[in-house]
């Protein structure tokens, strides 16, 4: 062989490995390499999309609305459930990862792939999920829990209403829900007409990216059936009776100081529970739970009542003795040692709940009186907020404020019973009467009847 020829061979050989380099790079997307910075690699992705698929990503959609073909076509960032879009009633882990997973391979057909964030519209928990507990709130389903939804929600009417200054209002992904065709449409419309500055988009669609990149989403975007085993398992369930426990405000315990009421006697011979908020679940959890405004009833999802909670805490030979409404000669023709009486609102969410007179609902009010009348109380309070008690505190021996405990009653029945001590305090004020608000601390006519902060130990 002469020179001339292993100059060609050589020659060739280089051209050879200088195609395979350049066909390599073609097929090489620096994004989805997790060994790249994440800089670079929102960069690199950035640089590849559309004006349409960068709105897309803007957008989340509620799941009723959309489809795998959906998902193509429109590019959608986000999917949202709310409570009565559920996969289907009471739906099993493996129905919801189904769904989930079904949707995202909508996405990750698209032509560059990228991953939805499926969110869960809920306030405590993944709480439209059925026998799912308060804590912890991933349970593994391929869902994230969705927060501050009023605050994306107004500024999104808001921007319907006058669209490109507003826009700056620090919102990256618009929680559209049912019309993501018109948000598109009107968001594209703006941006192409200069309305809203591409530097806008770009801005919101790398913060997008750069969650979607951090949460590993890119590289593992379905989920599996292995976490299916932990909903509702006994290990969520008794973190979620800790934060109970952790939760409830004592904010009175004794008519004296010397004579506290709490902890109870587990021993007591005979002790009544009285109103309907012991034995219901469903206003134990209050609103957002399985539905929007909430339910009532004891199989709305599984937990532990406070009754049911009461009834496990005591001595066995301790007679509990339950009544929803009891009268005066009721309770006097028993001998208690003492009662239980919880009593509350029942479930609402957002402004159908509002009220301006913040009374306790009948029956509550009454049963105090009845109950506190004749025999010695504790009363805790299954409420959202701070409620008008001024009226019943004189009567009332013990008085805690548990919240909406959700489905773990046995955290309440762990501090009334001295299974371990009170330590919460209230996140906010509690006022005498609703002509006083508002009223926050610092105001020059603070006159609350428990201040911010408050809440007694045992
Ligand atoms: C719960 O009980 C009510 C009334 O007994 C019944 O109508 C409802 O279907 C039950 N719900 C579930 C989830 O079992
Ligand atoms: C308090 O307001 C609620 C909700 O607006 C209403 O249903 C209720 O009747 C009112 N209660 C009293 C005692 O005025």
């Amino acid at each position: 062989m002469g020179v001339k020829n292993m100059w060609k061979i050589l020659v060739f050989l280089i051209m050879v490995i200088y195609c395979w380099a350049s066909m390599a790079e073609a097929e090489y997307f620096k994004y989805k390499d997790p060994k790249q910075r994440l800089g670079v690699r929102i960069k690199d992705l950035m640089k590849r999309m559309t004006i349409e698929e960068k709105i897309g990503q803007m957008t989340q959609a509620d799941r009723s609305v959309v489809s795998k073909e959906v998902m193509e076509k429109y590019f959608i960032g986000s999917i949202l459930n709310v409570p009565w879009t559920v996969p289907a009633k009471e739906a099993s882990p493996k129905t919801w990862v189904d769904m989930v997973n079904d949707l995202q391979s909508g996405s990750l057909s698209t032509r560059l792939g990228i991953p939805i964030i499926y969110g869960i519209d809920a306030v405590r928990g993944n709480n439209d999920v059925y026998k799912a507990t308060l804590f912890p709130h991933n349970v593994g389903l391929g869902v994230t829990r969705q927060d501050y939804k009023e605050i994306s929600l107004s500024v999104q009417e808001r921007v319907f209403l006058s669209s490109m200054d507003r826009m700056n209002a620090g919102i990256d992904m618009f929680m559209v829900g049912f019309t993501y065709e018109e948000f598109i449409t009107q968001l594209t419309y703006l941006v192409m007409n200069k309305f809203v500055p591409m530097r806008r988009v770009d801005d919101a669609v790398k913060r997008i990216l750069r969650v979607k990149f951090i949460m590993g989403l890119f590289e593992n975007p379905l989920a599996d059936y292995s976490m299916a085993k932990y909903l509702g398992c006994q290990e969520h369930r008794d973190l979620a009776r800790e934060a109970v426990r952790k939760t409830l405000v004592l904010l009175k315990n004794g008519k004296s100081l010397e004579k506290p009421l709490l902890p109870l006697s587990k021993k007591a011979s005979k002790i009544l529970v009285a109103e309907s908020h012991a034995d219901n679940l469903g206003y134990q959890c209050g609103g957002w739970t399985i539905e929007w405004q909430g339910l009532s009833g004891n199989n709305i999802t599984a937990g532990t009542t406070i009754l049911s909670a009461v009834k496990m805490a005591v001595n066995p030979r301790t007679q509990v003795v339950y009544n929803a409404n009891p009268n005066a000669d009721f309770i006097k023709s028993n001998k208690f040692d003492f009662a239980i009486v919880v009593v509350g609102e029942y479930p609402y969410a957002e402004y159908l709940g509002d009220s301006s007179n913040l009374t306790i609902p009948e029956p509550g009010p009454s049963t105090i009186k009845s109950v506190c009348g004749s025999v010695k109380c504790v009363v805790v309070l299954i409420t959202g907020r701070p409620v008008v008690v001024q009226p019943y505190v004189e009567t009332i021996d013990a008085l805690v404020a548990a919240w909406l405990p959700g489905t773990e009653g046995q955290g309440v029945a762990d501090l009334l019973f001295g299974d371990h001590g009170f330590t919460g305090k209230l996140a906010r004020t509690w006022f005498k009467s609703v002509d006083q608000l508002p009223m926050n601390v610092g105001d020059p006519h603070y006159d609350p009847l428990y201040p911010f902060g408050f809440g007694l130990t045992t």
